[in-house]
């Protein structure tokens, strides 16, 4: 362990397992084995408080949202008008789809019990008698997962009516969406589970207005709501005592690439890359880091100049990208960056829903320039016509996708841009052989 410390004094490089505590005990998804650890006392010990005093206290924790932009939970908790005569609602946002991104889905089928107290504690909390569980539809054994939770739940009383005998009722609707990375994007996700065709929709109004059906709705994400047991166990002190003064709590940080063990570590916010590369073993025998995304692939690239900026929201956003997701996709010298993010551009037009032209259109062109500089064969005043595209989409698409199918190409080109102007010559795969940074030998594909 080094001495190295956040701003509030608080060592930041170590693992500090909360939710992923309990992963490895024997059948760790189970009612009994959750229990048998103190899950669902944070429920109990919630019912006994008013549902405003759970908001505060996780206000004071300085929760912020993990699915992405990093918006302060109970901040959001706090928005939805009590005043209003309409039901109100809690959506879990568990479609996880950004590249890199796998945290969820190991929360989900390690500990469904944990999302789904800290589900109870929410809606307890915004006073909703309904909760729904917007679950990506290829993750079948996840979706099983979550359903056997929610009924063992049921079952023991944590779920459904007058719960622990307070008076308060909830049930909680495991959905499964139908694999659109859109539907991730929350207003998105709400038409989707209204059994429309997935598309984000203009704000205002928020969803904390007028969200689903029209009702006042929070959306969070899986590892946000996760947290909240643990902060209702053991207080807002205990929480803001990791990470940073801004950015407190410990976090799931994905590693996944070029490193000996790739996995979740859960860490405080603050720790930094090469902290987090020492617990997994290093980079893989004879690597040396190129560049890696701190938050998936919408976040900008960083490289080796930024193993020690410490991996919180305030302090990776001064380094010129985004915390996002804490996906680190870890990359060596033997990608092709041109490869890679011609990859992600692929999906990203792929995945685009089509509602507005810039992103539509966009990122079709982007991949047409892209694939000709991997084939070698960029043209004259490429490397600036794909910067004017990305300009024509940041800031005039319709939601974050757009804007964040432009982050890995204008970072790329920013920190490499000499491997751009290697394609107006030289194929990509000559260059850097796929067989060279393959992890296995089934990648090889050329
Ligand atoms: C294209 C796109 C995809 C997204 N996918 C997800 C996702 O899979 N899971 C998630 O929690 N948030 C996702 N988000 C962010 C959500 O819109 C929203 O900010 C988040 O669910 C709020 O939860 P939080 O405050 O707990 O972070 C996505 C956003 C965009 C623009
Ligand atoms: S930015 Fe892309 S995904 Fe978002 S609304 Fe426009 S077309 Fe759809």
């Amino acid at each position: 362990m080094s001495e190295n410390a956040g701003t509030t004094g608080a060592p930041v490089d170590t693992l500090t397992p909360v939710l992923s505590a309990h992963w490895d005990q024997p059948r760790s998804w189970t009612l009994e084995s959750y229990e048998a650890t103190g899950g669902y006392e944070g429920l109990k010990q919630a019912l006994g408080r008013t549902p405003d005093a759970i908001i505060e206290t996780v206000k004071e924790a300085g929760l912020r949202g993990r699915g992405g932009a990093g918006f302060p939970t109970g901040m959001k908790w706090g928005f939805i008008p009590q005043d209003s005569p309409k039901p109100k609602y809690l959506v879990v946002n568990a479609d996880e789809a950004e590249p890199g991104t796998c945290k969820d889905i190991p929360l989900m089928m390690a500990s469904p019990h944990t999302l789904v107290e800290g589900i109870a504690i929410a809606s307890y909390a915004i006073r909703a008698n309904t909760a729904f569980i917007y679950v990506r539809g290829e993750v079948v054994h996840v979706i099983r997962r979550l359903q056997k939770a929610v009924q063992e739940a049921y079952l023991a009383g944590h779920l459904g009516k007058n719960i622990h005998g307070s008076g308060y009722d909830l049930d909680v609707i495991v959905h499964t969406g139908a694999g659109a990375y859109i539907c991730g994007e929350e207003t998105a996700l709400l038409d989707s589970l209204e059994g429309r065709r997935g598309q984000p929709r203009l704000r205002p109004p928020f969803p904390a207005v007028a969200g689903l059906y029209a009702a006042p709705t929070v959306i969070n994400n899986v590892e946000s709501i996760a947290s909240v047991p643990s902060i209702v166990r053991n207080g807002a002190d205990w929480f803001t005592s990791m990470g940073t003064e801004k950015s407190a709590g410990m976090t799931l940080y994905s590693l996944s690439g070029h490193v000996r063990r790739p996995g979740q570590y859960e860490a405080p916010l603050g720790i930094t890359l090469r902290e987090l590369l020492d617990l997994a073993g290093g980079m893989r025998e004879g690597a040396e880091l190129k560049f890696w995304t701190p938050g998936g692939s919408s976040t900008p690239l960083l490289t080796a100049e930024h193993l020690d900026v410490p991996l919180d929201y305030e302090s990776v956003s001064a380094a010129g990208s985004m915390l996002g997701t804490k996906a680190l996709q870890i990359f060596d010298q033997t990608t092709s960056v041109v490869r890679c993010v011609l990859r992600w551009t692929e999906f990203y037009k792929h995945e685009s829903c089509g509602k507005c032209t810039p992103c539509r259109e966009g990122t079709w062109w982007l991949v047409q320039v892209l694939q000709r500089l991997e084939r070698g064969e960029g043209q004259e005043g490429d490397i600036e016509l794909l910067l004017d595209q990305c300009d024509n989409i940041l800031g005039r698409a319709f939601c974050a996708l757009g804007d964040g199918a432009t982050s890995p190409i204008t970072s790329a080109i920013k920190y490499f841009r000499e491997e751009f102007e290697a394609g107006m010559h030289t194929p990509a795969w000559e260059l850097f052989p796929y067989q060279a940074s393959a992890l296995f030998a089934s990648e090889v594909t050329a």
